[in-house]
């Protein structure tokens, strides 16, 4: 951000830019690995005798939760087309995941709520299984075709983020099949989602391979202009793939944190943003690529003293080190200057609300892009997003069936969508 004002109005369209080949999002295909463009999944739609096998599931059900209840079970939902397929050719399914990122045993962090909610969505009864029996095959062994068991938080163990050998032997000794279903966590080299691979016949789930394949489609020929809206928590995940989406889309929209985090790198402040990123997206705001607010929603994390004000001018105040705020939302003249780009685009990829939505003063732009990104994804635009506070906004203003693509990945589409090899689906690859 240079302190000058951006232009409102975007860049010309490019001609001769290729057509999407028409892709809409039909949820489960049980073939659509192999549709991926240059890496073929193994699936687990191509194994032949399920019957009577344990298989061990890697779900994402890292989901919001309030109060002990699930507050958003789209992730959930979502996996079950493949809990069920394996129930019908006769598997016994264990499950396993993550919730939040605990140090070591969390009681708040327990998947209990999970397993109450999938009973549920099943209409079956799901045997908890603590993780101190995972050691005990006699655990699984009596489980009976068609029955469900679902581990305790698997990031309860130290060995699970570090890839721990013998913890990955100790869960591979729990199956004798493995699937990873849950694309969030598919960037994570993880002993549930990598190691375990090793030692276990591997197969992608059925919404794995839908969404890998959905997605590397529209990555392969995006319809032009291509439209990036980053924005949202996590800074840290979002800023690393800013550099190539550069080089790849149109235009690249910046709110929520990792806005935030560009303005505090340009008041010589402690950023997520290396000096070298900075001058890149200083050159992508001057050629019109990179898109950065020019106001701001800023004040107190709870919404308290909240104030709109110029970019230039919050600038201003942290660089004086005296501003007892942060930015929370992009202002009204962003939020117009972002709807001139997005009702343009031909694809549209968003990931990250503006600002801290959850905080009525700062959950304005928000509901404002979710309208319009929603709006233009209605025929207009191909409409992509990801991430579990996007997904949340879009699924609470009731957008959802508006949106062409709607992924259970927040990081692991982005580091996906930039090319990035993520190492679960490595392991998954055809030889
Ligand atoms: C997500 O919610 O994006 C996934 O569950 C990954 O969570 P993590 O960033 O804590 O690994």
């Amino acid at each position: 951000m240079s302190g000058r004002t951006m232009p409102v109005t975007p860049w010309p369209l490019r001609s001769g830019s290729a057509p999407l080949s028409v892709l809409y999002y039909t949820g489960v295909s049980a073939l659509a690995a192999e549709c991926f463009v240059g890496m073929k999944l193994k699936n687990i739609a191509e194994v032949k005798n399920i019957k009577g096998k344990r298989v061990l599931v890697r779900l994402d059900c890292n989901v919001p939760l309030r109060g002990g209840k699930i507050i958003d079970d789209f992730k959930i939902t979502r996996s079950l087309p493949t809990i069920r397929y394996l129930l019908k050719k006769g598997g016994r399914v264990i499950i396993m995941s993550h919730l939040g990122r605990p140090r070591g045993v969390d009681k708040h962090l327990s998947l209990r709520p999970v397993q109450r909610h999938l009973e549920k969505l099943l209409g079956q009864k799901i045997e908890f299984v603590p993780l101190a029996r995972i050691k005990r095959p006699e655990t699984f062994n009596r489980m009976k075709p068609g029955d469900v068991a679902l581990l305790e938080n698997i990031r309860f163990l130290a060995g699970e983020e570090k890839n721990d050998v013998s913890l990955a032997k100790q869960l591979a000794r729990t199956a004798d099949l493995f699937v990873l279903d849950g694309f969030a966590v598919a960037h994570r080299p993880a002993a549930s989602v990598v190691g375990v691979t090793k030692y276990l016949p591997s197969y992608a789930g059925l919404l794995l391979a839908s969404e890998i394949a959905a997605l590397a489609k529209i990555m392969a020929k995006p319809r032009r202009p291509l439209v990036i809206i980053l924005g949202g928590a996590k800074p840290e995940t979002k800023i690393p793939v800013l550099e190539y989406f550069l080089s790849k889309a149109d235009a690249v929209l910046l709110g929520g944190t990792v806005a935030a985090e560009y303005f505090t790198a340009l008041s010589q402040g402690q950023s997520v943003f290396a000096p070298a990123l900075v001058s890149k997206v200083r050159r992508g705001c001057r050629a019109g690529k990179i898109i950065v607010p020019v106001d701001v929603v800023a004040g107190a994390a709870d919404g308290a003293r909240a104030g709109l004000m110029p970019a230039a001018e919050y600038l201003k105040k942290i660089q004086g080190g005296k501003f007892r705020g942060k930015m929370y939302d992009i202002g009204p003249a962003t939020t117009q200057m972002f709807a001139s780009y997005i009702k343009r685009a031909r694809t549209i990829i968003w990931n990250g609300a503006m600002g801290k939505f959850e905080v009525p003063v700062y959950g304005h732009a928000t509901k404002a892009i979710a309208h319009l990104f929603a709006a233009r994804s209605q025929g207009q635009a191909f409409g992509v997003c990801g991430g579990g506070e996007t997904v949340a906004v879009i699924r609470s203003l009731g957008l959802l069936g508006d949106i062409d693509l709607v992924s259970t990945g927040g990081g692991a589409m982005l580091e996906f969508l930039s090319g990035k090899k993520l190492p679960g689906l490595a392991v998954l690859q055809k030889k």
